[in-house]
């Protein structure tokens, strides 16, 4: 898809759909089109003891395929082209170097997500991409 792009960091989480509802209206606005990554996160294979990292890795990934599908058709039926992308690693890190391979204006991320951690105002993947990313970082509120 050619033209301007918006990353939108989406976990499945209330506060990743903020940020895609939120991603949605910047998209229309400037004519860009939203591009929403979910991140795998491989640390949990190093303790993985089915005695099959491969069927762990494969669930892990569809279950991120599954998400997406759902983010997507939520950001369709607001009227935006959506393309998709289920990457690996660590989640900041492989956000922001895809947020360079497409030539993203911005990453759309809410302020928490998936985790536990209700003590941090800020969950760690969007206090890591405000502080690394020298892409344009927009948390949803
Ligand atoms: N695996 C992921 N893939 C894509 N985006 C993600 C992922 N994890 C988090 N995000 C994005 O980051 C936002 C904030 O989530 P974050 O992970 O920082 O908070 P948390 O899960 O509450 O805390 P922590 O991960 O530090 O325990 C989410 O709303 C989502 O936009
Ligand atoms: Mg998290």
């Amino acid at each position: 898809m050619d033209g301007k792009k918006i990353i939108v960091a989406y976990d499945g989480s209330p506060d990743s759909e903020k940020a895609l509802k939120l991603a949605t209206t910047l998209a229309k606005a400037m004519y860009a089109n939203l591009v929403l990554v979910s991140v795998v996160d491989l640390t949990p294979l190093l303790s993985d003891d089915t005695g099959n990292i491969g069927a762990t890795l494969d669930a892990m990934r569809r279950e991120h395929e599954n998400v997406l599908e759902t983010g997507k058709m939520h950001a369709e039926d607001l009227g935006v082209a959506v393309t998709t992308a289920v990457l690996e690693g660590n989640t900041p890190e492989v956000l922001i170097k895809h947020a360079h391979e497409v030539r993203a204006m911005m990453i759309v991320v809410g302020t928490r997500g998936l985790g536990g951690f209700k003590r941090l105002l800020l969950g760690s993947t969007a206090q890591a991409l405000v502080t690394y990313s020298d892409i344009p970082v927009v948390v949803a509120k």
